[in-house]
C-alpha cells in the first residue's frame, strides 16, 4: 500500500487541551491504540501543546503532528501568530489550511488560505486544504461551485509540480460540529467531484491524494464512511476528544477498505 493510500485519521483538537491536559490524553490513548502501520494518525494539538505531545508519545513515532493554522509569512511583527517554521522546528510534519472555523472566524479568505498554503509547502510540511460548503450553498445548489472555487484558489498559489503535496478534507460546514453527517453517498459524490477537480489542477494527479472526510465522525459513523471508496480518511474534531473515542475511529480503518 502506498504511503498515500493507507487511510488518514486526524484529529482537530481546535481550541481544547493545554499541555497538561495533552499529556493526560497521549497516555491514555497510547494505552488504547497500538502502533499500526496500514493507516496514517495524525493529531493537530492547539500549538502550544506540540512539544508535551511530542514528550508523552516518546517512541510512539506512528503518532504524527500537525499544526492547526499558521501564518503566511516566515516570521515577523504578528503578535499571537504561529508560523510554518516554527511549526517544523516542533516537529510537526503537517498543516491545516482552510478550516471553515478560520475562513468564518478569522476571515482567512481564498486568497490567504493559498498563501498559508504555500507557506506550509515551502516548509516542507504535508498541507491539508479544507473545502466545504454551507447549508444555503448547498439548497441554492452551489456545492460544485463552492468547492471547485475553494480547490483552485487554494492551490493557485502553488507551482503545478508541487501540488501533488496537497491532500484535501471535505467538510460540510453544516455537519461540523451539529452532530449532522453528511450521508455516505454524499460524502462520495462531493469527494467525487473534488477529485475530478484535482485531476484537472494538478498535472500527473493519478487520484492518489487522499480526501478526508470531516464533520461530525462519531465511532458509530466512522466505519461505513471509511468503507466509502472516495473516503481516504477523516478528520474529527469534537469525537477526537476523548481518548477512547478516537481510539475506536482509529481501529475503525481496519475494517474498511
Ligand atoms: P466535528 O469537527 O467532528 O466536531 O464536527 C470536525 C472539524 O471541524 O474538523
Amino acid at each position: 500500500m502506498s504511503s498515500l493510500r493507507r487511510p488518514v485519521l486526524a484529529a482537530n483538537w481546535k481550541m481544547h487541551k493545554g499541555p497538561g491536559a495533552t499529556r493526560s490524553y497521549v497516555r491514555e490513548f497510547r494505552r488504547r491504540y497500538e502502533p499500526r502501520s496500514d493507516r496514517t494518525v495524525v493529531f493537530f494539538p492547539p500549538a502550544i501543546s506540540i512539544p508535551a505531545f511530542r514528550d508523552e508519545a516518546g517512541d510512539r513515532d506512528d503518532l504524527e503532528l500537525g499544526v492547526q493554522d499558521v501564518h503566511q509569512e516566515r516570521e515577523g511583527a504578528h503578535t499571537g501568530a504561529v508560523s510554518a517554521p516554527m511549526a517544523a522546528d516542533a516537529g510537526v510534519g503537517w498543516g491545516l489550511a482552510g478550516h471553515s472555523e478560520r475562513r468564518r472566524e478569522f476571515g482567512d479568505g481564498d486568497e490567504l488560505v493559498a498563501e498559508k498554503l504555500r507557506r506550509l509547502v515551502e516548509e516542507g510540511l504535508r498541507p491539508v486544504l479544507c473545502v466545504g460548503e454551507t447549508l444555503e450553498e448547498r439548497r441554492d445548489r452551489r456545492l460544485e461551485q463552492v468547492l471547485a472555487r475553494q480547490v483552485e484558489a487554494g492551490l493557485a498559489g502553488l507551482e503545478p509540480e508541487r501540488r501533488a503535496r496537497v491532500l484535501y478534507a471535505y467538510e460540510p460546514v453544516w455537519a461540523i460540529g451539529t452532530g449532522e453527517t453528511a450521508e455516505p453517498e454524499d460524502a462520495e459524490s462531493a469527494h467525487s467531484f473534488i477529485r475530478s477537480v484535482v485531476r484537472r489542477v494538478v498535472p500527473g494527479d493519478d487520484g492518489d491524494a487522499p480526501i478526508l472526510y470531516g464533520g461530525s465522525v462519531k465511532p458509530h459513523n466512522a466505519e461505513a464512511l471509511l468503507a466509502t471508496p472516495e473516503v481516504g480518511g477523516v478528520l474529527v474534531g469534537s469525537a477526537s476528544l476523548e481518548p477512547e473515542s478516537f481510539a475506536a475511529i482509529c481501529r475503525a480503518a481496519d475494517r474498511s477498505g
